[in-house]
This record gives C-alpha cells, structure tokens and sequence, in this order.
C-alpha cells in the first residue's frame, strides 16, 4: 500500500495508509482501548489539562504527583489538586512519600474519593525529593519501597501501580535494584508498572533505553507493562509499543502544548494522517484552558498557569518564536487574555512572524 512516510527523531518511520492493530492497555479490571496514555506531570497534569487531553484522544491520564501528607491535609492545595470529574476517568492519582503508614492513609483517601487506580512515584530525580528520601531515592531501596507497596495494596480496593526507572546510577547496568522492586512491587499486589526508561542520575538527558524496556516485558509476559521515554511524537509511540512489547505508552514531554496527541496516534494507527489543528482549534483550546485555569486557581495564579502552558503551545502556532516570547513577556495576569486574542485571532490573519 502506498504511503506517505512520517520520520521520527530515532531515524525510523511510521507509513501513512498501513494500519497497526493496537491491544487495549488492561490495568486490573481497567480496559483502555488506546494505549497511549497521558503521563504523570508536575505543573502539568492537571484538572484543566487533562480534560484538554481527554477531549484530545486520551482514554487514561495520572495526577501530578501529590504528596502523601499533603492529601491528608485538608484545604485549598488538596482541593485543587484532587479536582477531577466523570469526564477525567478512568485516572490515576499518582503519591510520593516514604513512609508506608502515611502513603496507605493517603491511598485509602484516594479509593474514597473515586480514583480509579493509585500510582506510586519511585521515579522522581528532583533533589529536594531524593533528599528527603522520595520518589527516585527509592531505586536504592528497592526492599522499602516493596513496602510501601505492600501497604498502600492492603489499603486499596483498587488497582495500584508503580512507577519506577531503570536504575538509579547511570553507569549500573545489572539494574539489580530495578529487578528486585519490580519483582516485589508484583509479589505485593501492583497492578502495573510505569517504566522510565533512564536512570534516577540521567533525570531527563539522554536517550530512553527501549531495549531495556523490551527486556523488562520479556521478563514479565504477563504482567503490565507501560513503557516511558521519549514518547515525543505520536509516531514514537507506536514505534515504542512495536519495538518492545511493552503494553502501553506513556506521554509525557511530548502532550506538553499538544493535547491532540492522542487523537493523532489513534489516527496515525488506523493508517490516517495525523489531526493538525489550525489556528482557530489552537484558540479554541487555548481559551478553554485559560477559563478553566481561571476557574481552579483564582484570577492571579490561574493567568500564571496559563504563562507556562502558553509558552508550551507555541509549538504548533505558524509562529512559535513570537508566541514563546509573548508569554514569557507577560508580568501581570490581565495581560495574558489579550495576548491570546493577539497571538490566536478569532478570524484575523495569522500574525506576522518575526523570526
Ligand atoms: C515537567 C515534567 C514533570 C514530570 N512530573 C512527573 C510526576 O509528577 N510524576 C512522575 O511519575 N513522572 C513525572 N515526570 C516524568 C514523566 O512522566 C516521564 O516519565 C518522563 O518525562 C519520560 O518521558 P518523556 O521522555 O517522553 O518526556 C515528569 C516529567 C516532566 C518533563
């Protein structure tokens, strides 16, 4: 069949025109019909932003990571960031913290509240989080972390997954660490894994290691596996899901200002040319977020918000050098509404390029 060829950033391609036969992504009773799923962002997974994606193709989206305390805490923090809605299902509320007790209390609260699955972060490099023996800090502690899942699987009545990377130093390559917390998080009764496919030291540089991941899926056939790193375009994704077995694709870097990434995978799948939204679908978006923004976080911090994702969705306007610029240049939050009408014209002409 003739096709047009996508290329994609690890040199390979996806043919336009052939179909690829996707398997639904099961975590526990769950049944997500693509496989592609948005991935746990901090200042990015929201409420706001996650529907965007539902709207955009996603069938399954996670939380920020919230911290364990924090949910127990009452208030204007945990409201926003618990906020969800029937559209926002099924969802993942992802936990970080060490402490087995708190992070089962914080689980439970989860499951009251209508979560539909519970994720634990053993993956975040951030210092402050390894300092405070969170998140990545747990690849080498592989034993406490087992416990925690152990914890946090007695206290749920749902399915209860784990995301981890590789290892923690770049340079260990037996991934000794990585076997043992997998193989325990499974024994305790995780659902499924989130793998990041580079280590706690590499953070975010450096190319994912997919054969690392392929080998994971090899080892565990019938488990489920989720595959992460530099799922950038939606023709990476299918080459992810093709390359290594693993059962589902999280989205991180690459649904950050293009919430139809789904969609587009979903279309490039069945063999179609990938949705690309013209300026008018980018406005559409853009101001639906800013008003729901608005609506979550208050007049002064929602316009803040949308700075950062503004500076996200240049990547799809014609011109997305003056776009970045436009809203890194915003001081004061009644500056970014215009700046949307200016930069997204309801009927206008595309503005004028400066780069
Ligand atoms: C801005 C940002 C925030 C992130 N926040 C989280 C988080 O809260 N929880 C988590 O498990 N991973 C988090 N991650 C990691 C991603 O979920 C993903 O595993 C990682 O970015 C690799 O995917 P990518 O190379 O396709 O971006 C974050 C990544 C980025 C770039």
């Amino acid at each position: 069949m003739a096709g047009s060829r996508l290329g994609n950033a690890r040199g390979s391609t996806i043919l336009v025109g052939v179909k690829i036969d996707l398997k639904p992504l099961r975590i526990g009773t769950i049944e997500i019909r693509l496989p592609v799923v948005l991935a746990a962002l901090a200042g990015y997974s929201d409420h706001p932003y996650r529907l965007l994606c539902r709207q955009g193709g996603a069938m399954f989206c996670a939380t920020e990571m919230m911290l364990d305390k924090s949910v127990l805490v009452g208030g204007k923090l945990q409201r926003q960031m618990l906020l969800k809605s029937d559209a926002d299902r099924p969802l993942a509320g992802q936990l970080i913290g060490n402490e087995p007790g708190t992070m089962a209390r914080a689980a439970g609260l989860l499951c009251r509240l209508g979560f539909d699955v519970v994720d634990l972060n053993f993956a975040c490099p951030v210092h402050k989080a390894l300092r405070r023996r969170r998140g990545g800090y747990f690849m080498r502690d592989p034993e406490a972390a087992v416990a925690i899942v152990r914890a946090v699987v007695a206290a749920c009545d749902r399915p209860v997954t784990v995301k981890l990377r590789r290892s923690y130093e770049q340079a260990d390559t037996a991934n000794d660490a990585f076997w043992r917390m997998a193989e325990g998080a499974f024994d305790a009764g995780a659902a499924a894994l989130c793998v990041h496919a580079r280590s706690v030291e590499a953070r975010y540089a450096g190319k994912a290691d997919w054969d690392f991941l392929a080998r994971v899926k090899e080892h565990f056939r019938d488990r489920t596996i989720v595959g992460s790193g530099d799922v950038l375009t939606p023709a990476l994704a299918l080459r992810l899901l093709a390359q290594t077995g693993v059962d589902g694709a999280a989205v991180a870097r690459g649904a950050l200002g293009n919430p139809w990434f789904f969609r587009q995978t979903a279309d490039l799948a069945a063999g179609n040319e990938p949705y690309a939204p013209d300026l008018a679908a980018q406005r559409a978006v853009i101001l639906r977020h800013f008003e729901h923004s608005c609506e979550v976080y208050g007049p002064v911090r929602g316009p803040k918000v949308m700075r950062k994702f503004g500076i996200k969705y240049a990547r799809l306007h014609p011109h997305p050098k003056l776009v970045r610029t436009g809203f890194i240049g915003i001081r004061r939050p009644d500056q970014c509404r215009p700046l949307i009408d200016e930069l997204y014209p309801e009927s206008a002409p595309v503005p004028a390029g400066k780069e």
